[in-house]
């Protein structure tokens, strides 16, 4: 008889394996199966946002920062240093070390909270008496049964339809992270999230980067102001972005890639690079489910359809992450998570979907959460706008980091804050205090009278609290 479990969890990235840890807290006798192997074939859960996301990407943006400082930045402060060079293997090695102890560090989680494990493959076999059965296949091929199944299967990259990944010259997310030696010279197709981050991260160890960009808007989600001032600052490190573009031809050989573009004046241009990074998006995951074997319905994008609670259109199926409906955010997939357990367990798990927030590790960094201008102008809704400066931020030129500012958004009529926007220093830090004022339901008059520690960037967040209503102190 196959192994009897309350909930089979599949996929252990941030949705999967959060959900399966909230479950056994709630008592349930879990399961998670992941598939993700590490260079030696052993389990490595956590998913994209582990091994080819969110953690080695910031790693990367960390060394890359730090080298930036001590070629740009270390003399303004008296430091001097000499004969600074990257050993890009080393910078690799300490990524993926750090991607190691997170692997790591969710095996133990998983054990601590007691679930079980399944290193391997998992797809619906049928719906039976005692629940879904659930082939799992891997170092141990067996068949196990869960009465309640969470899908967090994730995201695969785009492909540009012509131009097939290699992982050599032509790289998705997982070849951008692995690039062994600086390139003279790179392409990026995409100047969303990946190609601005990954962009940044080459840009500054040197190589001449051009991102083309099919939209003719410079990062059309997010606020213009904020949009406009991170323009004018990737521009000013060499960034080179080309916006309302067209790609046509690719062409890899020995020798590098050609992209073959018209421009925004619709004039046949050529990009010649030693690298490329498509940066075009992410597919919903569900190779190797099996999902039409049990009637698992998908969309025209390929992702689980689901209800507001992650309900699929099976009954005890549900579904969270990137492999269904909203952004694909690590913490989203999380909240989702969490919340399918507890309705499970028959709680009111619930996720705000309008104060989820964004962040762009650039540097400046770009956060956000709630509606932005445009939206707010699109929507009808009367707004106020308050805005401060980290130029006229004490901390932030004591850090030697002025660039951008905060943006409060507040309703007109009762000053309700509707969206928070922040491009500058540790705005991924900043934006926290956003979140939990809106929701709190948080006027921007709160946010102006809440004593903020000096000197620190948070007074910017305050101050622009303050220039809602017209009454900043420092500017
Ligand atoms: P995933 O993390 O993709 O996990 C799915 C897991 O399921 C994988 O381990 C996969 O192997 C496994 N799996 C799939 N099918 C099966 C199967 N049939 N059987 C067994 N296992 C299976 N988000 C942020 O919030 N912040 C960031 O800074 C950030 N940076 C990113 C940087 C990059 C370069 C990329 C590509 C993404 C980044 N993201 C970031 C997005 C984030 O990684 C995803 O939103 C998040 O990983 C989604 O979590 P998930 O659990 O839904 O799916
Ligand atoms: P994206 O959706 O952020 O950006 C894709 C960009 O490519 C868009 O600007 C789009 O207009 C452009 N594009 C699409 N097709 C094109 C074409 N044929 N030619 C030229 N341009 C084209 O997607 P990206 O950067 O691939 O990242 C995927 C997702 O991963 C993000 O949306 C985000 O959800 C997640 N992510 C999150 C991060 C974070 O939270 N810091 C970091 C990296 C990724």
């Amino acid at each position: 008889m196959s192994k009897q479990f309350d909930v089979v969890v599949i996929g252990g990235g941030p949705g999967g394996y959060i959900a399966a840890i909230r479950a056994a807290q709630l008592g349930f006798n879990v399961a998670c199966i992941d598939e993700w192997k590490n260079a030696a074939g052993g389990p490595a859960p956590g998913g994209t946002c582990t091994n080819v996301g969110c953690i080695p990407s910031k790693a990367l943006l960390q060394s890359s920062e730090h080298f930036n400082h001590a070629n740009h930045h270390f003399a303004e402060h008296g430091i001097e240093v000499k004969g600074v060079s990257m050993d890009v293997a080393k910078m690799l090695a300490r990524k993926n070390n750090v991607v190691k102890q997170n692997n790591e560090g969710i095996l133990y989680l998983l054990k601590k909270n007691k679930v079980a494990f399944f290193h391997g493959r998992g797809s619906f076999v049928k719906a039976g008496d005692a629940g879904y059965e659930i082939q799992v296949a891997g170092a141990a091929d067996e068949v196990i049964t869960g009465k309640q199944i969470i899908i967090a299967t994730g995201s695969n990259a785009r492909a540009l339809a012509g131009a097939p990944f290699d992982e050599v010259n032509i790289l998705s997310n997982d070849g951008a992270l692995n690039i062994g030696a600086v390139p003279k010279k790179l392409g990026l197709i995409g100047s969303g999230v990946i190609g601005l981050e990954m962009g940044s991260v080459w840009k500054r160890l040197g190589a001449e980067v051009t991102i083309l960009e099919g939209l003719p808007v410079f990062l059309g989600a997010v606020d213009e102001g904020v949009a406009k001032e991170a323009l004018k600052a990737f521009t000013k490190q060499g960034l080179k972005i080309e916006l309302g573009v067209k790609v046509g031809e690719i062409k890899n050989s020995k020798k590098g890639v050609s992209v073959a573009y018209t421009n925004a004046k619709g004039e046949a241009q050529s990009l010649d690079v030693d690298k490329l990074i498509i940066s075009i998006g992410r597919v919903p995951n569900t190779i190797g489910l099996n999902a039409e074997a049990v009637g698992l319905a998908l969309d025209e994008r390929g992702a689980i359809v689901v209800d507001a609670d992650c309900k699929t259109n099976l009954p005890g199926v549900w579904a969270v992450g990137d492999v269904v409906r909203g952004p694909m955010l690590a913490h989203k997939a999380e909240e989702e998570g969490v919340a399918v357990a507890e309705r499970i367990a028959g709680q009111h798990g619930h996720v705000n979907f309008n104060t989820i927030p964004w962040v762009i590790y650039t540097s400046p960094e770009i956060a956000w959460v709630g509606r932005n201008e445009q939206q707010l102008k699109a929507d009808g809704v009367a707004y106020k706008a308050g805005q401060f400066p980290f130029l006229a931020n004490g901390r932030a030129r004591a850090l030697g980091d002025t660039t951008g500012f905060v943006k409060f958004l507040a309703d007109a009529t009762t000053d309700e804050i509707l969206g928070v926007h922040i491009v500058g220093p540790q705005a991924s830090e900043l934006i926290s205090e956003a979140v939990v004022a809106m929701e709190f339901k948080a006027s921007a008059e709160d946010i102006a009278r809440i004593c903020h520690a000096h000197p620190s960037l948070s007074e910017a967040t305050k101050e622009a609290a303050l220039a809602v209503d017209k009454r900043t102190l420092n500017f």
